[in-house]
């Protein structure tokens, strides 16, 4: 096996995968949560708003919710779809970027594409992949940061894509792919997670990547992220509605999304140059879409950084708070997939949050193409 991958590489050396960017319009319906909040505008109401989310021992989400309303529009979403030069792969991958972040990473251009997993599941293993900016956010349409942008719309965003890319309905893909898989990184996955949860023939393998089930440690993500209103952000400003937050400084992103020793500084500076922002209501709902057992059948791989903040507390092998006789926290979501045909984890020696974006992405891909590939 180890040799034929060898061979399959040289063979593909020299080769470069065809990318096209596309916009696709979506209708989209949903259940959304109806929230007793204002979008905060000023940099004092949105350091309070964080820190009311941050505080231990209550559940502010779920008491500022006062119910839920079906939203319904018309939205774009902005796409790339690559192949490999002689034409389209026999299975397409779906991924879905996090928060901080657009599509871009996962297929980052410093170091002469270097951190592109898109490069190596394209070109070394001949996959097609479909990457876009999640609803809402870069340059997908935009919406209102507390009563639209919620996970639960662009949940529907996801299916919608998804439908579309596998019934032909996007420019230059293929409709009859053997396999669809989907990837996420962070709100990514837990859109994935639930995409696979609510629709199960979507999808035919998923990549919870930077996940795990133990949400008692993103309070450290919403303060550490040191969150500005973003029309206070110097590369923000004037590209989102009012409401939306961004990260403050290149600290904010070394905080939450890089592990030392991991990491280029170079690549700091474009994660913060290159980054988003997020809608409030976007953090206010992450979390209740995976907080159900899954009714999925297909294998499953959760890999996340050894040293990731938000959701291993920066030690997943520190399993004492949940029950000790776990490898690693990313194990406590094997009981959420009961029906899971395979279920493994893979903890990245050494990486922060933002896997793609570290030293350790070389170990980080192949885990996830060992899998794919098993
Ligand atoms: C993946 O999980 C299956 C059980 O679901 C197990 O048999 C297999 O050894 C695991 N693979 C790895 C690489 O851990
Ligand atoms: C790409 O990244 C890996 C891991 O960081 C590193 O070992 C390798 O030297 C890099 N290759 C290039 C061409 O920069």
């Amino acid at each position: 096996m180890l040799m034929f991958v060898a061979l399959l590489s040289l063979l593909t050396v020299g080769s470069a995968r065809k990318c096209k960017d596309i916009m696709v319009p979506v209708s989209l319906t949903a259940e959304n949560a109806v929230f007793d909040i204002k979008a905060p505008i000023t940099k004092i109401e949105v350091t309070s708003l964080f820190l009311n989310m941050a505080q231990q021992g209550r559940d502010y989400s779920s008491l500022m919710q006062t119910g839920t309303k079906e939203i319904s529009g018309d939205y774009n979403l902005a796409a790339t779809y690559c192949e490999p030069d002689h034409g389209p792969g026999r299975e397409l991958q779906i991924m879905t970027h996090g928060v901080g972040f657009d599509r871009r990473y996962w297929d980052f251009p410093h170091n002469n594409y270097n951190y592109s997993y898109v490069e190596k599941a394209v070109d070394e293993h001949g996959y097609s992949t479909l990457t876009w900016d999640r609803l809402g956010i870069g340059a997908s349409s935009k919406g209102h940061p507390i009563d639209e942008i919620q996970v639960y719309l662009e949940i529907a965003a996801l299916c919608e894509l998804t439908k579309q890319a596998t019934s032909g309905k996007i420019a230059g893909s293929y409709t009859n792919f053997d396999r669809v898989i989907h990837i996420g990184h962070s709100f990514g996955s837990v859109m994935t997670y639930a995409l696979a949860d609510m629709y199960p023939g979507m999808t035919d393998a998923i990549i919870l990547t930077g996940f795990t089930h133990v949400f008692s440690y993103i309070p450290l993500f919403l303060v550490g992220n040191n969150f500005i209103p973003v029309k206070d952000s110097p590369i923000l400003a004037g590209k989102y509605p009012t409401g939306y937050v961004a990260s403050a400084s290149t600290t904010s992103m070394f905080v939450n999304f890089f592990s030392d020793g991991d990491f280029d500084p170079e690549m700091l500076e474009l994660s913060y140059i290159m980054g988003q922002p997020a809608a409030p209501a976007e953090l206010l709902t992450v979390g209740a879409p995976v907080m159900k057992k899954s009714g999925y059948t297909g294998p499953v791989l959760v890999i996340t950084g050894e040293h990731d903040l938000p959701f291993c507390g920066s030690d997943c092998y520190a399993t004492d708070s949940l029950d000790g006789t776990l490898p690693s926290l990313l194990d406590a979501s094997k009981e959420y997939f009961p029906h899971a045909s395979r279920f493994n984890t893979s903890v990245v020696p050494g990486a922060g949050h933002g896997l793609n974006y570290g030293y350790s992405h070389t170990f980080t891909f192949n885990s996830m193409l060992d899998f794919l590939s098993e």
